[in-house]
Order: structure tokens, then C-alpha cells, then sequence
């Protein structure tokens, strides 16, 4: 077993073929340590999604390894992928991804439904702050809020990895700070491993782990020996 709890070896994605191919990932080595907050930095087309996508099990590799406490993820069948992104993956997304006819607490039991050791629904509503806007539809909430159900969703079903990809992309300032102090928070008190992807560079401060790609490649990971609490971050 390794003592890497993530950890990536010579990662490659191409998409397409002959000229048109694309490699969104093209050899990516990096390891990340059990209850890290880590921030994946990089531009618009950097690969980040790709990236996030492979460990969460959404899609598989072209060639190279990700190990997660132990397991090869990149040699699950079907089957295993199903379980590993069902009982160990969270996953938080820009645009919520709610489903509009259910209820808060309706779309947090659909997650807890599905899983072994679930978090009941109504307290992971409440480790979000939102236990008073339970009855609400998605349309009677605003962006953070919103964005609160659907980190409620993803922590319903205890998972030991949390997958963000820029899920302050949609909100404003205020709330999208309000959202990173939530995950950070929830982090450090459940000692969830949480990546968060963002193109934003002042927010990295906040992270334990700050992790660089541009083109495919990993430009530096670093452990981050200067945390500054985003409340003190501006930008
Ligand atoms: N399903 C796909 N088919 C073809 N090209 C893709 C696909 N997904 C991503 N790409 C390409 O791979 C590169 C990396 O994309 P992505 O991982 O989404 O970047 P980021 O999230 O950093 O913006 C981009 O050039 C993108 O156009
Ligand atoms: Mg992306």
C-alpha cells in the first residue's frame, strides 16, 4: 500500500485521434496526503476537469496509474467504478445540479439513499446552515444557497473524498468566499480530503496543498506554509 493517499503516475488523456487529437493530461505525476485541502489551479483549458474526472471515476485513463488509499482506481471495471464514485466520491459542480421538483432535504435523500453509511439527510442540511430552507425547491433558493444543498448532497453520503470543480464559479463574491469557508471548514472538522478546482489564483492561500497545471502538466504542487484563512483573502 502506498503512503500516498492520492496519488497520480505518468496520467495521460488524449481525446479524438490523428490530427485532432487532443491531450488534455499528458503525463501527470502528483500525490496528495489524507485530509489535505487542496487547491488544483490553472487556466481555462488546463486540464483541471479532466483531471478532477479521472480520480472521481467519471472516465478513464488513456495510459498511467491514480492510486486512492491503497486501490488502483485506474484498473477499476465498471462495477468497481460504480461503487467507488456511489460510497467514496463526493462531487460539488459549478451549476448545482439539483433536480428542480424535489425539495432540499428531497435532493439530499437521493443521495443519502444511495449509499452504506450515509449522513441523515436533515444533518447534513444543517452542517450547511440550512436547516430552515429544507422545504424549498431549488427555484425559492438563491446561488449559494443552492450551492449549499448540493455540498449538503455530496456530504450526505460520507464520502472520503470531495470533488469541487469551481463550485464559486456561478456565485458572487460574497457567497462564493462564504462557500470556500464552508468547505474549508468542513474539511478540517470531518477531516475530508476536499480538491477544489479553480482558475482563481488569489484563493489559493487558503489551501494546505496548492497543486499548478498548465497544458496538461503539472507546473509545481506544494504544501502551503503560509495558510491564510479566506476571510483575510481579497481580490
Ligand atoms: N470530452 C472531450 N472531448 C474532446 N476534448 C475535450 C473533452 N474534454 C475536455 N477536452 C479538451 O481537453 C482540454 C482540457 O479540458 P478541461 O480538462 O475541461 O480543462 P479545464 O477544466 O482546465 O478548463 C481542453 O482542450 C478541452 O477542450
Ligand atoms: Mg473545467
Amino acid at each position: 500500500m502506498s503512503a500516498n493517499y492520492i496519488k497520480f503516475q505518468d496520467v495521460k488523456k488524449s481525446y479524438g485521434s490523428g490530427n485532432a487529437q487532443i491531450n488534455a493530461l499528458a503525463g501527470v505525476d502528483f500525490e496528495i496526503e489524507k485530509g489535505e485541502f487542496c487547491i488544483l489551479l490553472g487556466s481555462s483549458g488546463a486540464g483541471k476537469t479532466t483531471l478532477l474526472n479521472m480520480l472521481g471515476g467519471m472516465d478513464t485513463v488513456t495510459s498511467g496509474h491514480i492510486e486512492f488509499d491503497g486501490r488502483e482506481v485506474s484498473a477499476f471495471g465498471k462495477k468497481e467504478l460504480i461503487e467507488y464514485r456511489r460510497h467514496d466520491v463526493g462531487f460539488v459542480f459549478q451549476f448545482y445540479n439539483l433536480i428542480p421538483n424535489l425539495t432540499a432535504l428531497e435532493n439530499v435523500e437521493i443521495a443519502a439513499q444511495l449509499c452504506k453509511n450515509p449522513i441523515p439527510a436533515a444533518e447534513a442540511l444543517d452542517m450547511v446552515g440550512l436547516s430552515e430552507r429544507a422545504n424549498n425547491f431549488p427555484a425559492q433558493l438563491s446561488g449559494g444557497e443552492q450551492q449549499r444543498v448540493a455540498i449538503a448532497r455530496a456530504l450526505a453520503k460520507n464520502p472520503r473524498l470531495l470533488l469541487c470543480d469551481e463550485p464559486t464559479g456561478a456565485l458572487d463574491y460574497v457567497t462564493g468566499k462564504a462557500v470556500l469557508k464552508l468547505l474549508y471548514d468542513l474539511s478540517k472538522k470531518r477531516g475530508t480530503t476536499v480538491i477544489i478546482i479553480t482558475h482563481n489564483q488569489a484563493i489559493a492561500p487558503m489551501a494546505d496543498r496548492i497543486i499548478k497545471i498548465k497544458s496538461g502538466k503539472i507546473l509545481s504542487n506544494e504544501l502551503n506554509s503560509n495558510i491564510t484563512p479566506i476571510d483575510e483573502i481579497e481580490w
